[in-house]
């Protein structure tokens, strides 16, 4: 295959992380004789730096014409000043919303050999393997009217979802279900917002046409509580866009790291895929970043973006290898223990593809 990716490197150790994803995608490449040919463009604070809009023309179209599109992180403390529309983070949003990327795709797992790296008893956290499907293009990150306004002493956020945004992420998640272990647990707050009565309504509707997918619905503090408690017992947890951005670093806590979780984020057009992990900026630049997120993107991007179902699966491989053989950087190593920097990390992926 031929694939024109386009990458998005970002701030804080987006490109660190970014760049030993590309060298694990280019190991991929070679063994299975694909081509890509890769492209790199300026979001969020890199941007800016340059003097450009948080996401710059030629970045969207570039992305937009991409076959599959990897971003490190966005998000630079310097410009914490600005105002939400010219933030670096704007640009994620922005992307997202051009996109089309409504369903975003988060695994977490208890990876083998890091039962011992999270807050759980190993007990607790084994056998965990979960997804959050969390809607991407709506809700409040979107809704309008929203502002501030400070003479006055008040700010407004919106909180609105419509019949089709509700049904297109519920599919999404309905399907993945019913490859996996057909459990899926809908998130909502039911008990309060109206926006959730339509949520459940919906995905009951929905869930009708997936007999052999058991659907339950859950409140999202029980479920905050039920994923500190019991993280095996999830298989996909599908929820609206904020709802799924907190429960997907809550996983990613419980599983040892937010370091450890990738992301796909799925519409119509190319796919984007990304760590869920942030900018980091205190470990930016010192190649203490842990690389699986970015390297299990990687992964998605291959089966999810590109339909290469074997290669990504042998990146998966390749990092439950690399654990197994006990390399670890900083942020699971456990207290005293040896850490590999980012790169020391993907040398030993890429030795194991
Ligand atoms: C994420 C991030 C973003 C989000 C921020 C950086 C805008 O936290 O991808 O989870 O809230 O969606
Ligand atoms: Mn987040």
């Amino acid at each position: 295959m031929n694939a024109r990716i386009v990458l998005l490197p970002g701030d804080g150790i987006g490109p660190e992380v970014v760049a030993e994803a590309v060298r694990v995608l280019e190991r991929i490449g070679a063994r299975f004789g694909h081509h890509w040919t890769l492209s790199s463009h300026d979001i969020g604070g890199a941007a800016l730096r340059r003097h450009l809009p948080p996401l710059p023309d030629d970045t969207l179209a570039a992305a937009k014409s991409a076959d599959a599109i990897l971003l490190g992180a966005v998000g630079d403390p310097s410009f914490d000043a600005l105002p939400p529309s010219r933030r670096p983070e704007s640009a994620l949003l922005a992307i997202r919303r051009e996109l089309g990327v409504f369903a975003n795709l988060r695994p977490a797992r208890a990876w083998p050999g890091l039962e011992e790296a999270g807050p759980l008893k190993p007990s607790v956290l084994a056998g965990t393997d979960l997804v959050v499907v969390r809607e991407l293009t709506g809700g409040l990150y979107y809704g309008e009217p929203r502002g501030y306004d400070s003479a006055a002493g008040t700010a407004v956020n919106t909180l609105r979802y419509t019949r089709p945004e509700v049904e297109r992420v519920a599919r999404v998640a309905f399907e993945l279900a019913r490859k996996r272990r057909k459990r899926l647990a809908s998130v909502d707050k039911v008990n309060v917002l109206e926006v959730s009565r339509l949520w459940r309504d919906i995905v009951t509707e929905i869930g009708r046409s997936y007999p052999d997918v058991t659907l339950t619905h859950e409140l999202v503090d029980s479920c905050a509580m039920r994923l500190a408690f019991a993280p095996a017992s999830f298989d996909v947890v599908l929820t609206e866009n904020m709802f799924g951005d907190i429960l997907s670093d809550e996983a990613g806590a419980v599983c040892g790291s937010l370091g450890l979780l990738p992301s796909a984020s799925l519409g119509n057009g190319p796919g984007l895929f990304e760590p869920v992990h942030g900018s980091a900026p205190d470990i930016a630049g010192q190649s203490k970043a842990n690389p699986i997120g970015a390297i299990a993107s990687v992964g998605m991007l291959l089966s999810d973006g590109l339909g290469l179902h074997e290669e990504g699966a042998s990146v998966t491989a390749a990092i439950e290898r690399t654990l197994a053989s006990g390399v670890r950087t900083a942020d699971i190593a456990g207290a005293g223990r040896p850490a590999a920097s980012t790169t020391q990390f993907t040398d030993a992926v890429i030795a194991a593809i």
